[in-house]
């Protein structure tokens, strides 16, 4: 989680402007007649909607000419949106530089790692390293704010959208730690040094890596271009950058939080129940890079968006957006907004899904649109509000870290199963279904408000950083750790004498050799377990075995030997997994870990979450029944949503919501 001090007065601020969930959409006035547009305001008031993002791709029709501004249509549509009771959240439209900057500056268009410079025709067709887009994109983030800054339907600066472009361009050439004594790389000359672009044959990992940090860091270095112009200008008005997750990785989250006011996301949820399970993912995400604090879902689709490895645009079943929606809100999201108000009829986008679609208000999805607003409406509740602390409390930790990300991209590894956000994804999912809700966790923050920190597929441990993982354990912290973590340092360079070596002593274990298993092959533990992917010779110096490898293991592994162990570390306690554990084995054996940490998950059929959100007054109990069938759940206080008290057993019908005001938060941290 990110520290940050409570309550910042920019966050204070957002509960003046807007007192309910933030609801609406990315609005785009420039691509519409006058007629639509005052249809829209009418739409929108049908839809209670109380926030528009508006400007976001705008640059060429603000700017059409350099250093020549056509702001009369913002100005009539924010006047609009505000006479209307809309507030805005104004971006900067950093991310799509006009055609007539790429055609003075081709140098800042970026260049893929083939050495191909792209050229203009879409978006974000830019170099964060370029100083010519750098310097383009502080003037024209100076004159809005100077513009609007004082407008009154102002709540919030979106700076940029979803930062992300990488260029692997002459501009962005630089050095750093990199192992070059391996095949004649040990440079003399600054000029021999490039970014990784197509090389003959594997390319160096550290050098990758590295590349990432440094791409990471050129995007920073852009927000906080745009940051202090806005900061300076117009103090006390909010910040944001959205973030895409949790499929799109080309900076650090924990660096770019620290910097924001609020922390955003955009997020497309994948089709079926795992869709579900991965709306929580990003929702818990998104808090924890808030540093527990309420954060904002920018932008999620009506429908769902186009499956762009399946090639097809699946439509999102009746009350799915809604059942998401509580999801998002239940984890922290003081709002849900939408990627769009409108249909547009014509761009890259022209099929993708909007509150009001292209056959108009007079569909599915605009009734569901209005009567999810009218419903949020009743919950204000669920607004950002100024709270103390934790808006949803957890003792539970997945370390997220973007080294491990990064260097799992590299090739090379002993096996090509060892992706990272699936790794993640598969132990928060069995967590979700467990009842046990988690943040993420900083691998350079502070883990000791939690009891039980997870760490999966973390190759690279910095000294610093192994440090501070034997201290929580030495503090009486449960530590589960995966395969492959630990490995290297934070330069991918392998540690020895152990594999894992970063944690091997603290699990009681040492790691002789990894044995990848074969595409499709499985193995079944001594108790049952079926594993995949990975396999190890796994020597036991002291931890416990809870799991050993059968006959069916690879050769180089004796049957018998331990797969998945346990070591009590003092008050302290330490899981090791040799081995890919998946679904209800996973769920089985992290139920052991929780409640060895004396953590106690909630009773829940199957299929229904339930989150506990704390609120200015007291604490709402949240349950969402993701089956197609009613569920029966225990609880006690106001339905917020019928108005009625419950006591006791309450069904909550297929696929609904049921949300229960109760006094306290009744969760609490043992630390
Ligand atoms: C988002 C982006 C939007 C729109 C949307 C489509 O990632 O911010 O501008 O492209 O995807 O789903």
């Amino acid at each position: 989680m990110v520290e940050r001090e409570t309550p910042t007065p920019a966050i204070e601020a957002l509960r003046r402007p807007i007192s309910h969930v933030w609801f609406g959409g990315d609005y785009n006035p420039e691509q519409w007649p006058e007629a639509v547009l005052l249809e829209d305001i009418d739409l929108m008031q049908q839809a209670a909607v109380n926030t528009a993002t508006v400007g976001v791709f705008s640059w060429a029709a603000l700017e059409p000419q350099p250093g020549e501004y056509d702001f009369g249509w913002l100005d009539a549509a924010l006047d609009r949106l505000h006479s209307a009771g809309v507030k805005v959240i104004l971006a900067t439209p950093t991310a799509s530089p006009p055609p007539w900057f790429s055609r003075l500056h081709p140098e800042a268009l970026p260049v893929t790692p083939d050495g191909v410079r792209l050229i203009h025709g879409s978006r974000d067709t830019y170099n964060p390293a370029a100083p010519a887009y750098r310097d383009a994109a502080r003037r024209i983030t100076r004159v809005l704010a100077e513009r609007y800054g004082d407008h009154p339907a102002l709540a919030m600066w979106h700076l940029h959208n979803e930062y992300g472009t990488v260029s692997y361009g002459p501009v962005t050439d630089v050095a750093a730690t990199w192992n070059t004594a391996f095949w004649s790389q040990v440079y003399s000359s600054w000029e021999d040094i490039h970014a990784p672009q197509r090389t003959q044959y594997i390319p160096n990992p550290a050098h990758l890596l590295d590349f990432k940090r440094f791409s990471s860091d050129m995007l920073l270095r852009c927000l906080r271009d745009q940051l202090e112009i806005v900061r300076e200008v117009t103090p006390g008005v909010p910040t944001t950058t959205n973030f895409m997750l949790p499929t799109w990785h080309h900076y650090d989250e924990w660096d770019f939080a620290r910097e924001l006011d609020v922390v955003t996301i955009d997020h497309y949820p994948e089709d079926g129940p795992s869709g579900d399970a991965q709306v929580a993912f990003a929702a818990d995400l998104a808090r924890s890079f808030a540093g527990g604090r309420p954060w904002l879902l920018m932008e999620q689709a009506t429908s769902l968006v186009y499956d762009y490895a399946g090639g097809r645009m699946l439509a999102k079943a009746p009350g799915r957006m809604r059942r998401n929606t509580y999801q998002y809100l239940a984890r922290g999201s003081f709002g849900s907004l939408f990627f769009q108000w409108r249909a547009p009829r014509v761009g890259a986008e022209f099929f993708h899904s909007a509150m009001v679609p292209h056959v108009g208000p007079d569909s599915r999805i605009f009734r569901e649109i209005r009567d999810l607003g009218a419903e949020l409406a009743g919950v204000p509740e669920l607004s950002a509000g100024p709270i103390e602390g934790r808006v949803v409390e957890s003792r539970t930790a997945i370390v997220w870290d973007s080294t491990a990300w990064w260097a799992t991209e590299t090739r090379m590894l002993p096996s090509a199963d060892v992706a990272y956000l699936p790794a993640l994804r598969r132990v928060h999912e069995a967590l979700w279904r467990s009842g046990v809700t988690a943040d993420f966790v900083d691998p350079n923050g502070d883990p000791s408000q939690y009891d039980l920190v997870l760490v999966p597929s973390m190759i690279a441990v910095s000294d610093s950083q192994r440090e501070a993982f034997d201290r929580f354990v030495a503090n009486g912290g449960h530590l589960a750790v995966w395969y492959l973590s630990g490995s290297t340092d934070e330069h991918l360079r392998v540690r020895e004498g152990s594999y894992s070596a970063a944690f091997a002593e603290l699990a009681g274990v040492r790691v002789e050799e990894h044995a990848p298993l074969r595409d499709g092959q499985n193995l079944t533990l001594s108790e049952g377990t079926c594993a995949s992917a990975w396999s190890e010779v796994l020597h036991v110096r002291g931890a416990e075995v809870v799991a050993s490898y059968g006959a069916d293991a690879p050769a180089v592994i004796a049957p018998g030997s331990a797969a998945i162990t346990r070591n009590v570390r003092g008050s302290g306690v330490v899981h090791y997994f040799s081995t890919r554990v998946e679904g209800d084995d996973l769920q089985r054996h992290l139920a052991r870990i929780v409640a060895d940490a004396g953590i106690e998950a909630a009773v829940l059929p199957d299929g229904v979450e339930h989150v506990v959100r704390r609120t200015k007054t007291g604490a709402l109990r949240i349950f969402i029944n993701h089956t197609e069938r009613a569920q029966t759940v225990r609880a006690t206080g106001r339905n917020v949503l019928s108005n009625t008290d419950v006591d006791g057993d309450v069904a909550v019908a297929a696929g609904d919501v049921l949300i229960v005001r109760i006094e306290t938060s009744p969760e609490g941290s043992r630390k």
